[in-house]
Parts: structure tokens; C-alpha cells; sequence
């Protein structure tokens, strides 16, 4: 009993798939994890990940419109259900100045790159059209610049001649689950 009142509470907030949720609720079930997800917001109410949430009865939000609406319910909700991280997992929006001025706890983000290279979206295209050698992925901690907080964590693989970006996608996907988990365990 003891350990579980201490395990940290996360919020995860997504914008799609939810691959990155769907594998942070996995392990959260298991005895050693650290965390357990307690609540889970979207700013798109088609949010595939939705279903993770859903199934699992964790507390979750859409919050569709503005951004500024979105981050004023976040802060109450953060508030109220006492969580200690924020895990941005495929959230496509850029949290204001503001929201992570006021927020008091560590927000995270997990993005697939090796950090600083390839900033903002299409990584994988982007690592084999520049013939990069390797790619992987990264977990920072969210800060004003796009991508640009400091790293916490980040995995590496090699990019074949055979790699298309489709391919290259899956085969981080998997670092990606796997550096999260890791990533949180090295915060908490
Ligand atoms: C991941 O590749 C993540 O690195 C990036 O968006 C993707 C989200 O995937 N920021 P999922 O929604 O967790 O499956």
C-alpha cells in the first residue's frame, strides 16, 4: 500500500496514436513501476490514443479549440489531481511561455531524434535524405524553444540502405517505448 500511495502521477497529453500512452499504462500496471497515469488530456477528440485511456479508466479530457482554453484546463486539472509530470507523447501543439511559467512540475517530451539534430517534424525523411548514419530518439524536458530543453535520455540505432521512412519510424517507435519508461524512472 505504502508503495503505491508513492508512485508519482503523470498526465499524459496526446494529440493521435498513442503508442507512447498505450506502453507508459503498460508498464505503470507492473509491480516495479515507479508512476501510474492518472490522468490523460487531447486536444483532438479523434485521438486514437483516447482508447487507452478509455479502457483502462483513467481520467481523460479533450480540450479541442483554442490552446489557450486547452492549457487553462490542464493547469486545474493538474492542480486538483496532484500530478507530479507532464509526459507530452505526440501532443502536436506548442505549450505557451505562460502555461509553462505557471505549471510548478517537470513537463517532459519524448521526440524521434537524437537531439539537436532534426528539430520539428518528419525526422525520419528528413535523417535519410541527409544520409545520416544513425538516428534514435530523444526525452527532454519541455522548455520555450521547439525541441530544445535539456536531455534526459537518448537511444540510437544505425539507419540501413534498406531503411524507408516508414521502417526507420517503427524501428525507433520501439527505442521510444522503451526510453520513456527509462527516462521517468531516471527523474523520479
Ligand atoms: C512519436 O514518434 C513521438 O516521438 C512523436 O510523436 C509520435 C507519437 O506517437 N513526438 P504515439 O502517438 O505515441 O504513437
Amino acid at each position: 500500500m505504502e508503495r503505491l500511495n508513492s508512485k508519482k502521477k503523470i498526465a499524459v497529453f496526446i494529440s493521435g496514436r498513442g503508442s507512447n500512452l498505450k506502453n507508459l499504462i503498460r508498464h505503470s500496471k507492473t509491480k516495479r513501476s515507479l508512476f501510474k497515469i492518472t490522468l490523460v488530456l487531447s486536444n483532438k477528440s479523434n485521438a486514437k490514443g483516447l482508447r487507452f485511456a478509455k479502457t483502462n479508466k483513467i481520467k481523460n479530457y479533450i480540450y479541442e479549440r483554442k490552446l489557450a482554453l486547452f492549457e487553462k484546463e490542464a493547469l486545474k486539472l493538474i492542480k486538483k489531481n496532484k500530478i507530479n509530470i507532464i509526459c507530452l507523447a505526440g501532443f502536436m501543439r506548442i505549450l505557451s511561455p505562460m502555461f509553462l511559467k505557471k505549471i510548478k512540475i517537470p513537463v517532459i517530451n519524448i521526440h524521434p531524434s537524437l537531439l539537436p539534430r532534426l528539430k520539428g517534424l518528419d525526422t525520419h525523411s528528413r535523417a535519410i535524405k541527409a544520409k545520416h548514419k544513425y538516428t534514435g530518439c530523444t526525452v527532454h524536458y519541455v522548455n520555450n524553444d521547439l525541441d530544445s530543453g535539456e536531455i534526459i535520455i537518448q537511444k540510437k540505432i544505425k539507419i540501413f540502405k534498406r531503411d524507408n521512412p516508414q521502417s526507420l519510424s517503427l524501428r525507433v517507435l520501439k527505442l521510444e517505448h522503451e526510453a520513456y519508461i527509462e527516462a521517468l524512472e531516471k527523474i523520479i
